[in-house]
């Protein structure tokens, strides 16, 4: 199988935040956020592997800014490392007022996906070839997510995380 740029699985998504998508305050709700992210992240991994894929987990979400009720949310997604049937997805979220014309950040995430053969059973990926300066180092450090993720959902041995562990104890 032969491996993929990373760029092939870029994916720009644009949403107009609308008022049933908005809290009490007339912001974006998170949890609408994260329904888009999780489309956005979708189509990033279909690029990649040309299968159905499923999201297996979300690493922790944090909102720096609020977006605006009227505000254009604007994500960019695309694939960080691909492992032996799943692929780590980098998403970043920005608010856009096209108004008075400026963009702000809203957050950063990465999601996991496995892709799925007809029978439901998670089936082999691409491999990434990361080319950027940036994309090698969301790439490197790709590994060390997966390691501390599998830990947390319990698939993993803390102490087969070797890359982790190497980072808490590098001298
Ligand atoms: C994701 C899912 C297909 C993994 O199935 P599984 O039986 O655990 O399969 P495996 O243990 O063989 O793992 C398959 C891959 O998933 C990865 N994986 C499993 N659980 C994971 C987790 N919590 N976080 C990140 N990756 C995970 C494994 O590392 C493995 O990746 P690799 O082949 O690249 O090494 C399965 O757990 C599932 O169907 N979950 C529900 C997904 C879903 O419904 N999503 C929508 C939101 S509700």
């Amino acid at each position: 199988m032969d491996g993929k740029k990373a760029v092939e699985s870029f994916t720009v998504m644009n949403e107009l935040v609308l008022p049933n998508d908005t809290n009490t305050f007339g912001n974006l709700m998170g949890g609408r956020l994260m329904y888009w992210m999780d489309i956005a992240a979708g189509i990033a991994a279909g690029k990649h592997c040309n299968a159905p894929s499923m999201t297996a987990s979300v690493d922790n979400l944090s909102f720096k800014n609020p977006i605006k009720l009227g505000n254009v949310v604007h994500i960019e997604a695309k694939l960080s490392r691909a492992f032996n049937t799943s692929m780590e997805v980098h998403l970043r979220v920005w608010g856009e007022d096209n108004l008075h014309q400026y963009k702000y950040e809203s957050n950063e995430a990465y999601f996991t996906f496995v892709a799925l053969d007809p029978n439901g059973n998670p089936r082999k990926v691409p491999q990434l070839i990361p080319e950027t300066e940036e994309e090698k180092k969301l790439f490197d450090g790709a590994l060390r997510r997966r390691q501390l993720r599998l830990i947390l959902a319990g698939k993993m041995k803390p102490d087969d995380a070797s890359e982790l562990k190497a980072l808490f104890f590098a001298k």
